[in-house]
């Protein structure tokens, strides 16, 4: 089967938080959203199938996880990802938000640090304050075009109060695929000092050509037994809506502690549909990816492309993963403020504000790709004009 990914298929008015929700997150509208990580795309056809079926069964009552879902994430994980994990070792969260929460609940307790590393995904930092820990920052450093770790700025932030790492992999907002080395080097740092790793994984099936996603519980069997790995279909097949995640904990005292966390709280029964969802996506979803993730090349070299010919002013970082491009405004000289409205009001074009994601994202914008071609050329349009008329009014 050959899927469209060109297809423009209207999503307002559907409760979509991407289309419907701008106005309240932004205070404007008639822009492009090119924000939330939602994707402009219909799920894979067998996954719309299987949830057909279900609904006209009408029945909708407790579901539980059959041995044959347990059995699609494995092999999804053999299959794409080189990983063999145990089915005993997956647990669940309705979302990789809830299972951070979850796990610093189990794990850590008030005024233990944990680390992230910004710029990163704006709700580790928020989690991390609303469970009354603290934040160790150890930016990540932009050199020659492209972030890095810095392990020496890592090493000198660790104390005994040191409890958890937040390790985004692949990384959001920056696009990095990290390699074998930095995570082995970072893995052994943590595990020196008796840190916990949870890789949130969510963004594991999107990497660009000559880069591999390396799961981080893959590399040894002592990171295995160190760490949580957050993994879920809904980034990779547009299915954020049935809640369903999974969560890779082969340490089984670890295991047991999260779930008596996820018991506590009496959110451990599966969504029905995401169920459903999830074993069709990772069965059957494999033909749509695999294109979808020529398309999003295809997106991402014309994105390149577009700003390098007709905005040079803006300096796009490279993703190796993601369907986010990090924008680095900075040559615009503007200020948080000026830039947020320059893209909103003049622009009409919504991103998600560099700032949101720490204080080292500041100049700098996320663009979201993943959409028709004829969506992202209107966006990249919209913001060469924008620039154009701010050169003239110079
Ligand atoms: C790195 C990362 N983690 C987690 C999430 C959200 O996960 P969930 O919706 O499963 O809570 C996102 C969504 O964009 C993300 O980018």
């Amino acid at each position: 089967m050959k899927y469209n990914f060109d297809q423009e298929i209207c999503r307002l008015g559907t409760d979509c938080e991407k289309w419907d929700n701008i106005k309240n997150q932004f205070g404007v509208k008639d822009v492009i959203p090119m924000w939330v990580a939602d994707m402009d795309f219909q799920s894979p056809q067998p996954v719309i199938e299987a949830l057909k079926l279900r609904v006209e069964h009408g029945f909708y009552g407790y579901a539980v996880r059959s041995g044959s879902y347990m059995e699609s994430i494995v092999d999804w994980l053999k299959r794409r990802h080189q990983w063999s994990v145990k089915k005993e070792w997956i647990t669940h969260s309705p979302g990789v938000i809830p299972a951070l929460s979850l796990a610093i609940q189990s794990f850590t307790k008030p005024g233990d640090k944990i680390i992230i590393q910004p710029p990163v995904y704006h709700h580790f930092a928020r989690v991390i304050q609303a469970t009354g820990r603290e934040i160790v920052s150890n930016p990540l450093v932009l050199e020659n075009g492209r972030y890095i770790m810095d392990f020496e700025d890592l090493e000198a932030k660790i104390d005994a109060t040191v409890k958890m790492l937040i390790l985004c992999s692949p990384h959001n907002p920056i696009g990095r695929v990290w390699s074998k080395e930095e995570l082995t080097r970072l893995g052994q740092l943590c595990i020196k000092h008796n840190i916990l790793i949870v890789a949130d994984e969510i963004h594991f099936d999107f990497v660009y050509k000559t880069h591999t996603h390396i799961p981080f519980a893959s590399i040894s069997e002592e990171f295995a037994n160190h760490s949580l790995t957050c993994i879920a279909p809904s980034k990779t097949f547009n299915l954020m809506g049935v809640q369903t995640s999974s969560i890779i904990i082969p340490n089984q005292q670890l295991r047991d502690r999260y779930d008596q966390e996820l018991h506590t709280l009496s959110i451990g029964s599966p969504n029905i549909f995401g169920a459903v969802a999830l074993e069709a996506a990772y069965r059957y979803g494999e033909e749509w990816l695999d294109q979808l993730l020529e398309y999003l090349q295809e997106n991402l070299e014309y994105t390149l492309s577009y700003f390098r010919n007709n905005i040079p002013e803006i300096n796009v970082i490279q993703p190796e993963g993601t369907y986010l491009v990090w924008l680095d405004c900075r040559e615009l000289c503007f200020s948080v403020k000026e830039l947020d409205e320059f893209m909103l009001q003049r622009a009409r074009v919504a991103m998600n504000e560099g700032h949101i994601f720490g204080r080292e994202g500041e100049g700098f914008m996320r663009l979201n790709i993943a959409c028709p071609r004829s969506m992202l050329k209107d966006a990249l349009g919209r913001i060469e004009n924008a620039i154009a008329s701010l050169c003239k009014a110079h």
